[in-house]
């Protein structure tokens, strides 16, 4: 057997390029109907790194969630690419991407989406269910109970969705997106139908999550208050990212910092 010699003292560390794990080049996405056609998104390109928590902030109707369902592959763009990991998705059959969006994705959306009959412990496994796997195997049911303890609904796992506060049911559904550990968390307005206290609760949830566990989130707000939370923030206009403002990573989430430089920006 022969033995690699030690590395010399001044040898260069070795490299470990990080690589994003999400891409847009030059993304374009148009509604075409009868007599008008939408320009949504108009070349968007950006990139986001494992673990970041990046937001897409903009007025109402400057293509957020156009963009949003694009990243996450929920449509698909009229010319451009995303890539995951590295991976086009555009190139992908229709089932791989299924796939891939199962495996690597998670969503959650304004309205919560629960299963009424269901309680919390089965909503949250249901992921788990239409993949048919058991939720109640023990190494799902615990994972199932660590999401529930993230957004901080342990005790209230037998409620069903209309035994709980709209704010509960919204950690609901940010403990469904993640409990099949996806690479990226995809939120839009995941707060739009909160008050200003809830809502705060369900970002404090998304940040645990990143915090705590790594988790890569794509937020889209309109509100500088949220995107407050984001490491980095996009300023999406009229179909395009206007500027891109990096806050940083910050235990203090208040929103005077991103205020001010969008004041500068004249935003
Ligand atoms: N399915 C569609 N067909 C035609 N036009 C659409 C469609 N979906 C969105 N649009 C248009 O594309 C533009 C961007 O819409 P989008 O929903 O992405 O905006 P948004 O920034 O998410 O707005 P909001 O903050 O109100 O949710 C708007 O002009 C909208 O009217
Ligand atoms: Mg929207």
């Amino acid at each position: 057997m022969t033995l690699k010699p030690p590395p010399a003292a001044d040898a260069p560390a070795p490299r470990r390029t990080v690589l994003p794990i999400l891409e847009a080049r030059s993304l374009t996405k148009q509604y075409r109907m009868p007599g008008e056609t939408v320009d949504a998104v108009r070349g968007v390109t950006l990139s986001v790194m494992p673990g970041e928590f990046v937001a897409l902030m903009g007025p109402s109707g400057s293509g957020k969630s156009t963009l949003l369902q694009l990243l996450g592959g929920l449509d698909q763009p009229t010319a451009g690419e995303v890539l995951l990991e590295g991976e086009p998705i555009g190139r992908l059959s229709d089932s791989d991407a299924t796939r891939l969006r199962r495996e690597r994705t998670g969503f959650v959306f304004q309205s919560f989406n629960l299963v009424p009959l269901m309680n919390v412990v089965e909503n949250v496994g249901l992921p788990f269910t239409i993949s048919g796997q058991d939720p109640r195997s023990p190494e799902l049911a615990g994972r199932i109970r660590e999401a529930i303890a993230l957004v901080d609904l342990t005790g209230k796992e037998r409620h069903k969705p209309d035994q709980l506060s709209a704010g509960e049911q919204q950690r609901v559904a940010v403990a469904r997106a993640i409990v099949t550990r996806p690479a990226l968390l995809f939120a839009d307005e995941p707060t739009g139908n909160l008050d200003f206290r809830t809502g705060l609760d369900i970002l404090g949830a998304l940040w645990r999550t990143c915090v705590e566990r790594g988790q890569t989130i794509v937020l889209v707000t309109h509100d500088a208050k949220a995107a407050a939370y984001a490491d980095r923030v996009f300023v999406v206009g009229d179909g395009q990212i206007q500027d891109e403002i990096v806050l940083g990573r910050r235990e203090d989430h208040a929103a005077a910092p991103l205020i001010t430089r969008l004041a500068l920006l004249g935003l």
